[in-house]
């Protein structure tokens, strides 16, 4: 397929392939944990989009989905430590077992607050699952309770990773030239 943001690319950390071996594996997983429990999918955007469309198909559990979208990073390239709700989830959770759908995991702030959020809002149980990890940038006490892959601190974009909101539709995890985001 033809591409104009693969000159931008450094190299590809996960491909397409891995990304839907994985997500079958997580489905499977979460199947047997969710089943009978009617679980609520619970996106966290942008970033998620994609992730949220494969995972809830390969896990073909009784369930609903929801969003909420947060942001910190404001278009840097590490967060701000405050997150903002920019759409807040619009049903009630009380008594739901939310299972939490992340790109990524990176300094923890987003899941921090969230996890405490969902609870706040009466939910039964919170699972988080993010598809990709980050544990070496982590300044927050949080872990993912499903993670797709760990990968090592580079500047990942596609896959719904986004540089300045771009890249997200680049089919697999790649890692972004140095000169493109010290432009
Ligand atoms: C990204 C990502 C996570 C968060 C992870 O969101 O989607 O939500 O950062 O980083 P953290 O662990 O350091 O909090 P971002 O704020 O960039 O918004 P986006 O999902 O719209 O890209």
């Amino acid at each position: 397929m033809r591409s104009e943001m693969e000159n931008d690319i450094l190299k590809i950390l996960v491909t397409e392939e891995q990304i839907q071996t994985r997500i079958a594996e997580l489905g499977e997983e979460l199947y047997q944990e969710f089943e009978g429990k009617n679980p609520l999918f619970l996106g966290v955007l942008k970033g998620c989009f994609l992730f949220m469309a494969d995972l809830v198909r390969a896990c073909q559990v009784k369930s609903d989905v929801e969003y909420i979208a947060v942001s910190s990073y404001e278009n840097a390239t590490s967060s701000s430590g405050r997150v903002k709700i920019v759409h807040d989830i619009q049903q009630d959770i009380t008594d739901r077992h939310v299972i939490v759908v992340e790109d990524i995991l990176d300094s923890g702030n987003t899941l921090a607050f969230l996890s405490e959020y969902f609870k706040t809002r009466g939910a039964a149980s919170i699972t988080i699952v993010t598809l990709l990890d980050k544990p070496s940038r982590r300044t927050k006490a949080v872990n993912a309770d499903y993670v797709g892959f760990v990968v090592p601190d580079e500047f990942v974009v596609g896959y719904g990773l986004d540089y300045c909101q771009q890249y997200r539709n680049v089919p697999y995890i790649g890692v972004l030239k140095p000169e493109v985001y010290s432009r």
